[in-house]
């Protein structure tokens, strides 16, 4: 028996097997020595049950300790494979990549923050009176027909100024920080926007703009001029000139469309700026008085004959578009490792 057992003990190469092996001899209730000592030693006769006793004895010794100093060498195995030698080099792992977007977001952002100005946030989800009535778009105005609006549903019965919708701009966020902050305000919001846009190249119906508000005592046109003249060239480089033309937004007066020259060519003309040497990259103007209006039933500091400003709105995604040489929108949002492993 101590052979057979032997025998099994240096056949066993794995952890399993030797508990196969375990349970085959030190099992319970099958395993070989409980049913040697109960059939065997027990029925065994009385004058030879002494001799009978020790050998069973010896055998139970031999096969116990044997199964112990086999666990106990093998787990040193086990250690010793899994042991972690701190001397060698770790396996690098890849990083992820700042998507283009973010990586543009930031970018502006620390180019305001640099003028001294803080970062603020609003809702996605907002009400007609911030989107659109505090900003000057009065119930019925054409100029809402300019942002294709996404309402949410079944809110008829709430008064118009109550209902919800997701925010066409980032503009809302100025009337909820002045309401917020007494003057000065030197804010820039970064964020989501959503219009009723059939997504191509260049449209998507969600996309990204950066809102500018700097509010104080005397803040002037040339403000605005010499603000976003140094942006832009912090953006695109020392060479690039910017240019203003008259345009219109309900919230701002006089309203403002701004150009810059084209960064790819210095102004000659090429594929990206449509052979023109400008491209058009932000709507801006002064805060209309009207707006100062609605903000003063909360803070009645924003009085328009103590305080004047500015504010401006840009797209993010165009301007990511532009710097990367992405030509389709639908890319920023896809999720598509190729394209993202572009900007590792
Ligand atoms: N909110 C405007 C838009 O989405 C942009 C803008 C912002 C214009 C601030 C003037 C001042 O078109």
């Amino acid at each position: 028996l101590q052979a057979e057992f032997d025998l099994g003990l240096r056949e066993a190469s794995t952890p399993e097997e030797l508990e196969d092996l375990r349970l085959k001899w030190e099992g319970r209730k099958q395993g070989r020595l409980t049913l040697l000592s109960s059939l065997w030693l027990k029925e065994a006769p009385a004058e030879k049950k002494k001799e009978i006793g020790q050998r069973f004895n010896a055998l139970k010794d031999h096969i116990v300790s044997e199964l112990q100093r086999a666990a106990g060498s093998r787990g040193q195995n086990v250690l010793d494979a899994e042991a972690i030698d701190i001397t060698q080099p770790g396996t690098r792992r890849r990083l992820g990549a700042e998507h283009p977007l973010i990586r543009t977001w930031n970018e502006i952002v620390k180019i305001f923050q640099a003028m001294g100005y803080s970062v603020g946030v609003g809702p996605e989800v907002e009400t007609d009176y911030y989107n659109f009535e505090s900003l000057n778009f009065p119930p019925g105005h054409p100029a809402r027909d300019t942002q294709d609006t996404l309402v949410i549903t079944g809110q008829e019965r709430k008064p118009l100024r109550d209902r919800l919708l997701m925010r066409t701009h980032t503009s809302p966020v100025q009337i909820r920080t002045m309401e917020q902050q007494p003057p000065p305000v030197r804010i820039v919001i970064p964020g989501k926007v959503h219009r009723n846009d059939a997504a191509d190249a260049t449209h998507s119906p969600i996309f990204h703009q950066v809102e500018g508000l700097c509010v104080d005592t005397n803040i002037t046109f040339s403000d605005l001029k010499g603000t976003l003249d140094h942006f832009m060239k912090a953006l695109f480089g020392s060479s690039v000139k910017t240019r203003f033309f008259p345009s219109f937004f309900p919230f701002t007066e006089p309203s403002a469309d701004v150009q810059i020259s084209c960064p790819f060519c210095g102004g000659k003309g090429c594929r990206k700026c449509k052979y023109s040497g400008w491209i058009e990259l932000l709507g801006c103007g002064m805060v209309d008085p009207a707006v100062f209006g609605f903000v003063q039933q909360k803070q009645p500091a924003y009085d328009p004959k103590k305080i004047s400003g500015f504010a401006f709105g840009m797209g993010i995604d165009r301007v990511a578009m532009m710097s990367y040489g992405i030509s389709d929108i639908s890319l920023m949002y896809s999720g598509d490792l190729r394209f993202l492993e572009q900007f590792a």
